[in-house]
């Protein structure tokens, strides 16, 4: 009895099971025919239906026939072709013997003119009128030379195809697994985003501004006198003059008071500079509202922000907030931003460089890398967005606002090294230090002219600073300082007034401790 009932148990449960598996097996084999059905209508689809990015230019197209010029790809889904004229644009691969450090060099000299290396084009007479250019971007990294080639032929190729009727519209369609580079194709011309397909229609009159510029750092851009009025801003049609553009000198504060100082000295140069442009300050919440109204009177117009931290960045490291320079993106009222670091003084007006395109920067003497202390931009809502999105994924160099800078515009224009110029002597030989006249800005690196409280330049006093040190460098700081009014003067930590009698401990003072530790 005692077994029977112990079968009997052992027996549901392995009936239980038997159970369990049909069923399990059951729903199983319906997905599976599901699947099938599934994968037979997609594939019918698939030759029946036209890609989804044709689609979006369609409906924007009224051409009795749109023609599409294919950029690094071989084909298309035959459906196109009944409904679209497709030619293939033909170039030269650019050689591998070329390197991105061959476009972006250092530094570069001005006489003779240097030159950049020749990244072959397709030969643009053949390809004219063109609505849609379509590319696959090959190498998907930053600092690619022949994805920066295809990027520029579908630039090139869209410029020359801009025409008056739909409006001038071109569209450039990029499928493949690399997005186009974001330096020449902004996100506001992003119209439509699937996958692995991205849709945009450029403003042509932008589009123009970079292939006008030199494919690297290689050149100068040449100044705009050179491009003549016309043919730099490309306006398509004669009569379409450009509103008036709105441009300003913007710098920053945030966490410390200590730049208050420098940022007065700042306007009162830009200025005394002849500048038309606006002047506006970003500040956070640690500049006091007495600093707010000394920089208010100096000539800034201020907006409150709130800071950002620096991802990478150590706590208490002297960058740790250095992203907050970010913001400058969202300034939208204006459509040009010169961005300058609160330790520079600006000397000669800068305004005419406002003609340039984002990003155009000078060079830090090293690598590829532009310095992030002065850089002209284009505010916009979603690059900031996007700085603010890479900032976890993509690192600095060094933990601040210019290494990360540098990643994200790997491709940008050089201003000449006079636009800001750098105070630091690495030349051993040279005990003079002496800057150049003709320079427009000069960047303060080292201890800070309102902080050595004497008139030379104090960075002589440390040997880890003597690299920075330039007293006519120092001369010029103390030539805006003196001609700005007592009540500005008065935001500067100490007045050279008071400190005359240390004139005589000029260089005496030289210490060969390593740090200063005086101030
Ligand atoms: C249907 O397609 C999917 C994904 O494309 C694939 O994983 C699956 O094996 C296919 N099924 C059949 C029955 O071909
Ligand atoms: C894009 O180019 C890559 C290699 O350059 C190639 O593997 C890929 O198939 C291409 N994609 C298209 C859609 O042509
Ligand atoms: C600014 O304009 C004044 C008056 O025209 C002129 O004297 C001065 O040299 C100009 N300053 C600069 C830096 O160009
Ligand atoms: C970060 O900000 C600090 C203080 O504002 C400044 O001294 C420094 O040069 C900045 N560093 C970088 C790497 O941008
Ligand atoms: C040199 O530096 C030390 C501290 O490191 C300081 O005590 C001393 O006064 C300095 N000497 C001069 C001449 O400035
Ligand atoms: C500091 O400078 C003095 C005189 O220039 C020199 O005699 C001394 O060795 C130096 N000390 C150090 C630590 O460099």
């Amino acid at each position: 009895m005692k077994h029977f009932a112990l079968s009997l148990v052992f027996i549901s449960i392995m009936f239980l099971f038997l159970t369990l598996n049909c069923i399990i097996y059951t729903i199983k084999y319906k997905r599976q025919l599901n699947n099938e059905f599934e994968n037979i209508t997609i594939y019918l689809e698939s030759i029946q239906k036209v890609p989804d990015w044709f689609e979006v230019v369609a409906r924007e197209i009224k051409d009795e026939k749109i023609k599409i010029g294919l950029v690094n790809i071989d084909d298309i889904p035959h459906e196109i072709h009944r409904k679209a004229e497709v030619v293939k644009v033909h170039f030269d691969p650019v050689g591998k013997q070329i390197q991105w450090s061959d476009l972006f060099p250092p530094w570069i000299s001005k006489i003779p003119p240097p030159t950049c290396p020749n990244i072959p084009m397709p030969g643009f007479e053949n390809y004219q009128e063109l609505d849609v250019i379509v590319a696959n971007v090959s190498g998907c990294e930053s600092r690619d030379v022949s994805g920066l080639q295809v990027n520029l032929v579908v630039a090139n190729l869209l410029v020359r195809s801009g025409r008056k009727d739909h409006n001038g519209a071109v569209f450039a369609v990029f499928i493949g697994s690399c997005e186009p580079m974001w330096e020449i194709f902004r996100c506001e011309d992003l119209v439509w985003h699937e996958g692995n397909s991205w849709v945009y229609k450029p403003e042509l009159r932008r589009i123009k501004q970079k292939v006008l510029m030199p494919v690297g750092t290689c050149q100068h851009v040449p100044s705009f006198s050179q491009f003549g009025e016309e043919p730099y801003w490309g306006s398509q049609n004669q009569n379409n003059h450009l509103p008036q553009q709105r441009e300003a000198y913007v710098t920053i504060l945030h966490s410390t008071e200590d730049y208050v100082c420098g940022a007065i000295t700042l306007a009162q140069s830009i200025i005394r500079s002849n500048s038309t442009k606006d002047l506006v300050l970003l500040a956070d919440n640690n500049i006091s509202p007495k600093s707010l109204n000394g920089l208010r009177a100096a000539g800034w117009k201020i907006k409150h922000i709130e800071r950002i931290r620096s991802t990478f960045s150590r706590k208490k490291a002297y960058n740790r907030w250095n992203y907050s320079k970010f913001r400058i993106w969202q300034l939208k009222e204006y459509d040009k931003v010169m961005f300058i670091d609160s330790d520079l003084i600006v000397k000669r007006n800068l305004d005419e460089f406002f003609i340039q395109p984002q990003l155009s920067a000078a060079g830090n003497c090293e690598k590829h890398f532009f310095n992030s202390g002065l850089m002209l931009i284009e505010p916009s809502i979603c690059t900031f967005d996007t700085l603010m999105k890479k900032r976890f994924v993509i690192e600095s160099y060094n933990g601040g606002d210019q290494g990360f800078l540098n990643e994200m515009f790997s491709w940008w224009h050089r201003l000449p090294a006079e636009v800001n110029y750098l105070k630091v002597f690495v030349d051993f030989k040279d005990h003079v230090h002496q800057i150049p006249e003709d320079v427009y800005a000069i960047h303060y690196f080292g201890l800070k002219p309102w902080k050595c409280r004497v008139d030379y330049d104090c960075n002589w006093n440390w040997p880890d600073f003597r690299e920075y040190a330039s007293n006519s460098a120092h001369e010029r700081w103390l030539d805006v300082y003196y001609a700005m009014p007592e009540k500005l003067r008065q935001y500067c930590p100490r007045t050279y007034e008071m400190d005359v009698k240390l004139q005589h401990s000029r260089h005496k003072g030289a210490n060969n401790s390593s740090s200063p530790n005086v101030l």
